[in-house]
């Protein structure tokens, strides 16, 4: 019902921040949007909806944001891409706070239909040790090795899903997101994925005049990536489904990382000496989406094209650079090697002795 209240988390983020935009659309007039950050760092910010700012770690908070609410997207997570969650692993392991406590409020709230943003990062090492690794199935999480920290957060929530809806009767669906990029994605910092950062790196490249790019990795693994839209699609399609278990969400166009570059130097126009680090962040060798599942319930699948998003998200970065530019600010990371970002979204602990 568009007269429903609709929560959403980690609406100040990147899938949170379209979700909402898309639910607006839609019709739906009253969206609690709720993020931990301060406003002014919401990737995109809605003056019709009602923003909070909460760290949904706390049981009260989440209580506070499931308040009347009749659907949940549940997005919030403290994530990023391969050189945050190899670096940050209890930080991401710390999320399971968010999603126990949502779960919890949501039954307590009386929710009708509960929405978790799950990852690929669950499917077990094992399947994705070749480049030419066949596309994930939903049964290949099991037996269960999980990417470290971030994977086995999101494998724990999807289970408590589960079990919250078979012993509890909450209506949860989960998603299982594949890289997903597009306009508003986080592309510096450290937390950003593959393709914001070589089509940030391919900017750089060009308005330093150092025709070079720095790749984590040989370049030869292998990954698919899903445009932001088809994901607010597909969430859309899933939520209403009666697909009960986790189900993949991803693009199954595979490439490898040195395609993306070839992909992203053609539509900047230009072509850059390759410098490779082997010392970087790369997780696992190859990882493709199976869209079998999906397709057979929603007789659907994501199919924008990579050229065709890569090109859009190409011109929001370029527009972003150079808006830092105009303003002044340092140009980062100028034909840099690897950085990372390990500030976190957790409060910092209190000094020693300081404690209560
Ligand atoms: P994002 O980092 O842009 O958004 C997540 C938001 O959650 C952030 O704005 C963050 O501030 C917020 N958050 C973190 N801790 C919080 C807390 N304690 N209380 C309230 N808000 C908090 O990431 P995204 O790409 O938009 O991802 C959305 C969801 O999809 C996440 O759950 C993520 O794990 C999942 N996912 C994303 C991808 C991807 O490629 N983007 C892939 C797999 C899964
Ligand atoms: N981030 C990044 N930056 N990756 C690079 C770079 C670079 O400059 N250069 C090459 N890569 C390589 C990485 O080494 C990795 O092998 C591959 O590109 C993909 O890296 P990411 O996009 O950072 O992450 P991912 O695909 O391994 O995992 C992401 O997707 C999951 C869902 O499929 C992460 O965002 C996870 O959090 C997410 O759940």
């Amino acid at each position: 019902m568009k007269s429903d209240l609709v929560l959403v988390t980690g609406a100040g983020g990147f899938i949170g921040g379209h979700l909402v935009a898309d639910l607006r659309r839609q019709g739906y007039r009253f969206i609690r949007a709720v993020d931990i950050k301060p406003f002014e760092d919401w990737c995109q910010i809605f003056s019709g909806a009602e923003n909070l700012s909460l760290d949904l770690n706390l049981r009260e908070n989440c209580l506070r944001a499931a308040r009347g609410a009749r659907q949940v997207y549940n997005l919030a997570a403290n994530m990023g891409g391969m050189g945050f969650i190899e670096n940050n692993k209890a930080l991401c392991m710390l999320s399971v706070l968010i999603n126990t406590h949502m779960l919890q409020a949501a039954l307590e709230c009386g929710v009708e239909r509960y929405f978790y943003s799950s990852s690929a990062c669950v499917y077990n090492a094992e399947k994705q040790k070749r480049p030419d690794c066949p596309g994930l199935k939903e049964e290949d999480a099991y037996p269960a090795m999980a990417e470290d920290g971030y994977g086995w957060e999101k494998l724990f929530s999807e289970r408590m899903c589960r079990h919250f809806r078979e012993d509890f009767g909450l209506q949860t669906r989960v998603a299982r997101f594949h890289n997903v990029y597009g306009p508003f994605g986080t592309w510096d910092g450290g937390r950003e994925k593959a393709p914001a950062a070589i089509c940030r790196k391919v900017i750089e490249a060009k308005a330093s005049g150092r025709l070079e790019i720095e790749i984590w990795g040989t370049g030869e693994r292998t990954r698919s990536f899903m445009y932001v839209d088809d994901c607010i699609t597909g969430i859309g399609k899933i939520m209403p489904s009666a697909i009960l278990e986790p189900v993949n969400l991803g693009s199954n166009e595979l490439v490898t990382i040195n395609q993306l570059v070839s992909i992203v130097e053609e539509i900047a126009g230009v072509r850059l000496k390759r410098i490779y680090n082997p010392a970087a962040p790369q997780g696992v060798t190859g990882r493709n989406s199976d869209n079998t599942l999906l397709r057979r319930h929603l007789n659907w699948e994501p199919g924008i094209p990579l050229r065709e998003g890569l090109a859009k998200t190409y011109a929001w970065i370029y527009d972003e650079f150079a808006k830092r530019q105009r303003l002044g600010a340092p140009l980062i990371a100028l034909g840099s090697r690897s950085r990372c970002d390990t500030q976190s979204l957790w409060p910092a602990a209190p000094a020693s002795g300081s404690g209560p």
